[in-house]
């Protein structure tokens, strides 16, 4: 029987809407549950924590440009996620600038609501920190704000991967710079055992994250010849548990290193077992005691902007 009197195209129009708005929640669901999978195994917040601690307090919050009459830092975070990672940098701050406007443009809601809670259970650290949420991608913040608001200090912590155009969104971020203001850019290094076996991956199992190497992100402003400074950090993944077989938490951790949702149901028999070798192997990873460790390396470049640029 027919329920309405809409045309059977529209009612097949709707039905393909609904079972691509949950495939597409599911595969944000899966997403997350992998990225926990890696952030469980991995050092990565306390590496980061003391690179903030040496390198940002060192050369990045000592030589950021004078205030403006307001006193007040601007400071802009492109794809900041929960804020873990931009949390200390805040606090690091906060010691030389005591009023700061924090702009977080970050297109996932969940990762915005992470980012609140985090705000308020560490209120008293943060005082004297406002937030302004944008919920949006840099490319939608660009169409909306273009460089309405200049910033002291911006961050993109492992969010240009997914910009559609990588060399005009670090010129635009750029741009949005005061003058002598700094950029910080992290991106995996090109050179570790993770981009390795990204590489690997077939063309046809990858998705939308496209890394890119440090030459690439350096070679906008050697053109322009724009200073920046280079330094690297790294850290461990413990992925042991990528190589049992009935663990759904390894499963979870391979799929994120891989940046592939449900990679073993997706992937044949040859293409798993091509990148299970490969991630065994001495370019991937190392042996430590009963664990395997891959290798994971972090170039970071802090571009200032020229004063004369303006
Ligand atoms: C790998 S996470 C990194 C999160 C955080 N910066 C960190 O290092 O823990 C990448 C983040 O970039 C965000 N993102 C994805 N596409 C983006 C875009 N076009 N513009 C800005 N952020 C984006 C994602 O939602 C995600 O929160």
């Amino acid at each position: 029987m027919q329920l309405t009197s809409r045309p059977a195209s529209s009612d097949g129009e709707r039905k393909r809407q609904i079972i691509m708005a949950e495939s597409k929640l599911h595969y944000e669901d899966r997403y997350m549950k992998s990225y926990e999978a890696f952030i469980a195994s991995s050092n990565k917040y306390e590496r980061q924590d003391t690179w903030t601690k040496t390198v940002l307090l060192d050369k990045i919050v000592p030589h950021l440009p004078n205030l403006d009459q307001d006193n007040e830092l601007r400071v802009l975070g492109v794809g900041s996620g929960s804020g873990e990672i931009e949390y200390p940098f805040l606090t690091a701050l906060l010691k030389k600038y005591p009023i700061i406007t924090n702009r977080v443009v970050e297109p996932a809601e969940d990762q915005i609501i992470k980012y609140k809670a985090l705000v308020q259970s560490k209120g008293h650290e943060l005082q004297g920190v406002k937030f302004d949420w944008r919920q949006q991608t840099l490319e939608q913040y660009r169409d909306t704000d273009g460089v309405g608001t200049k910033f002291h200090f911006i961050s993109a912590i492992h969010s240009l991967y997914h910009v559609g155009d990588v060399e005009s969104s670090l010129l635009y971020m750029y741009d949005l710079l005061e003058p002598g203001g700094k950029l910080l850019v992290i991106i995996m290094s090109d050179e570790c055992g993770w981009f390795k076996l990204w590489r690997s991956v077939p063309d046809s199992l990858k998705q939308d994250v496209r890394y890119f190497s440090l030459a690439s992100l350096q070679s906008p402003f050697n053109q322009r010849i724009i200073p920046y400074t280079h330094s690297y950090q790294n850290c461990e993944v413990d992925i042991t548990q990528c190589f049992d077989k009935t663990s759904e938490d390894g499963e979870l951790l391979l799929e994120f290193i891989l940046q592939v949702t449900e990679f073993k149901k997706k992937a044949t028999a040859s293409q798993y077992q091509d990148v299970i070798e490969l991630l065994a192997s001495s370019e991937c990873s190392k042996k430590d005691g009963s664990r395997v460790i891959i290798n994971v390396e972090w170039d970071a470049v802090i571009v200032t902007k020229k004063l004369s640029d303006n």
